[in-house]
């Protein structure tokens, strides 16, 4: 129920030129049935409010200018007249009967419509992925059919047109939320716990969602996209995301590998098919096909990505990652490497 609710705030769309991260993220614009169902009783809720609130600013001119219009009661302004007493009575009795009436035609949708959103967790043909918030980017893991064909990737989810998704929540450190307002309402990631959220997109086309959970300094610098693309098209994504990493071809791009292995890079980050397999920060196996950096804050340019290795505080303060002062030799060897891991 919460979730429902809180799609009617009024951040609905937002208008996305957030660094490089393409998109749509709108609640208004749905590319799946529940953003639809919710959506629905959006809508439904925003008029039928609306109407009451004109009847009941138009009940409200008309007792104004009848008030002004009758002469006062002989008796005095406090004499009580039977009729209108009676009139009275009747007008409030029918208001407080339609209110129940609008109340319980309102719990009846909400509850259609979070039965409708929960109905998509009983399909057996469902992706599986587990998503784990962080402060403040989002891990994530692809549930293979075997355990070999699983693998991790950040930031950036695939999903496949057409087919359910079914997101396992999880939380490394506080509270977050993932809403991809697009797709479905918002579901929290606890620490400790495990939630799920469902959703399918019925058109291709890259949405984008953020963390709807304050969880700290960067929490408006804490976004993600789900990109969904035709099935075909998601299987040979998810054949090269199983790859290693390439090995180098050249000098420097070997000696890239050396700085990124040799250096403190290893100690957080993951590189599969090399000796880094750190947990703690995003896997970096295939960061050159992502089109962002540090969840969104940065379009996944040679520059930019300079600038983070240097001086990731100065960007995003008080993530995890610290200042790299390398010589520059070494940080163009550095950048040729991870510019090589498509
Ligand atoms: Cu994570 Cu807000």
């Amino acid at each position: 129920m919460k979730r429902l609710l809180l799609c009617g705030l009024p951040v609905l769309v937002l208008p996305l030129s957030v660094a490089g991260c393409s998109g749509i993220q709108s609640a208004l614009d749905p590319a799946g049935s529940q953003a639809r169902s919710i959506l629905d009783l959006f809508w439904l809720i925003t008029w039928v409010c609306a109407g009451v609130y004109a009847a009941v600013v138009l009940a409200l001119i008309i007792g104004l200018v009848r008030a002004r219009r009758t002469a006062e009661p002989p008796n005095g302004p406090l004499a009580l007249d039977p009729g209108t007493e009676r009139r009275a009575g009747w007008t409030v009795g029918t208001a407080i009967v339609l209110t129940v009436a609008v109340l319980f035609v309102f719990t009846i949708a909400s509850f259609l419509t979070d039965r409708g959103i929960a109905s998509l967790g009983a399909r057996d043909d469902a992706l599986e992925i587990q998503v784990t918030g962080n402060q403040w980017w989002w891990e994530v893991l692809y549930i293979g059919s075997d355990p070999s064909r699983n693998f991790y990737t950040a930031n950036e989810i695939y999903i496949p047109v057409g087919r359910p998704v079914r997101i396992t929540l999880k939380s490394n450190d506080v509270i977050h939320s993932l809403w991809v307002p697009n797709l479905n309402g918002k579901q929290d990631l606890i620490p400790g716990r495990e939630n799920n959220l469902h959703f399918v997109a019925d058109r291709p086309g890259t949405y984008r969602g953020q963390c709807a959970e304050f969880c700290g300094l960067q929490h408006a610098r804490m976004a993600l996209t789900v990109t969904a693309v035709a099935p075909d098209e998601f299987q040979s994504w998810w054949d090269a995301q199983l790859k290693s990493a390439p090995e180098p071809m050249d000098e420097r791009t070997r000696r890239g590998k050396q700085i990124f292995l040799s250096g403190p890079c290893v100690m957080c980050h993951a590189i599969n098919g090399t000796t880094a397999q750190g947990r703690t920060a995003p896997d970096l196996t295939h960061v050159a096909s992502r089109a962002t950096l540090a969840a969104g804050t940065l379009p996944n340019t040679r520059g930019h990505l300079a600038g983070w290795i240097v001086d990731p505080q100065q960007i995003k303060p008080g993530n995890h990652m610290t200042m790299n002062l390398l010589p520059p030799d070494d940080l163009q060897a550095l950048l040729d490497y991870l510019e090589m891991l498509k």
